[in-house]
């Protein structure tokens, strides 16, 4: 039997990234971040001068990184990136990158490596649509983009970078536009995906809606 997956996609800011990781502890199961080896790809196209258009380089960068995922921190090498790929301008670069499917390609099989026994929570855009089209269970969480910016804007200034309300919810709009009109898996719900609408719920009460469609499944 196929080892299971718990697909968790939704625009930036949902939410996805907390849920999916207490919905992995909560089971015992192994976590993809997939948003975070996007970012990491988009750290060094900046530092090493590889344009956001420029897909044959950003797909031949990809191919070679090697990231390292340990609990909570990713490692490049030796140096920690953890923080560094949590900027905002890494997150709208990330985005800009991700349209292309050359690129695309290149991620696919790094993703799919962690599926692995007893089982996996994976989030993103495509998770559900393309990376583990065959997941048992997928998740599409949404939140209004005011509560997206307000989390993000939270979030950034626990992490200590600086933030702005109005600039980052004008970001977040143009990043979900970017995620959703490209033509390579956009970000949409999966045909068999639940939808969850996160604006009103709070993390806890997302995880057990999460756990409890799981359970569905199960029986
Ligand atoms: O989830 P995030 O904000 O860390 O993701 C950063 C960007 O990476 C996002 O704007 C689009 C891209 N991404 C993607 O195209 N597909 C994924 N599965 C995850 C992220």
């Amino acid at each position: 039997m196929a080892v299971p997956v718990i697909a968790i996609d939704g625009p930036t800011a949902s939410g996805k990234g907390a849920i999916a990781h207490r919905v992995a502890d909560a089971l015992g199961w192994h976590y993809l971040d997939s948003g975070a080896i996007y970012r990491i790809t988009a750290l060094c196209a900046m530092r090493e001068g590889i344009a956001a258009d420029d897909a044959p380089g950003l797909a031949a960068l990809a191919a070679r990184l090697r990231p390292r995922f340990l609990a909570e921190q990713v490692f490049l090498g030796d140096e920690d990136v953890s923080l560094a790929i949590r900027a905002e301008a890494v997150g709208s670069m990330a985005s800009r990158i991700a349209v292309h499917p050359a690129l695309r390609q290149a991620l696919l099989q790094r993703q799919r490596d962690f599926r692995q026994a007893p089982g996996l929570v994976a989030d993103g855009r495509d998770m559900g649509s393309v990376v583990f089209a065959d997941a048992p269970l997928k998740i599409f969480l949404t939140a209004s983009a005011e509560i997206r910016a307000q989390r993000r804007y939270k979030q950034l200034i626990e992490k200590g970078f600086s933030a702005n309300l109005p600039g980052l919810l004008a970001d977040l709009k143009a990043r979900d536009a970017r995620d959703a009109d490209r033509a390579a898996a956009p970000l949409k719900p999966a045909e068999d995906a639940l939808l969850v609408d996160s604006s009103a719920l709070t993390i806890d009460e997302v995880v057990q809606t999460v756990l409890w469609a799981w359970q569905q499944r199960m029986t």
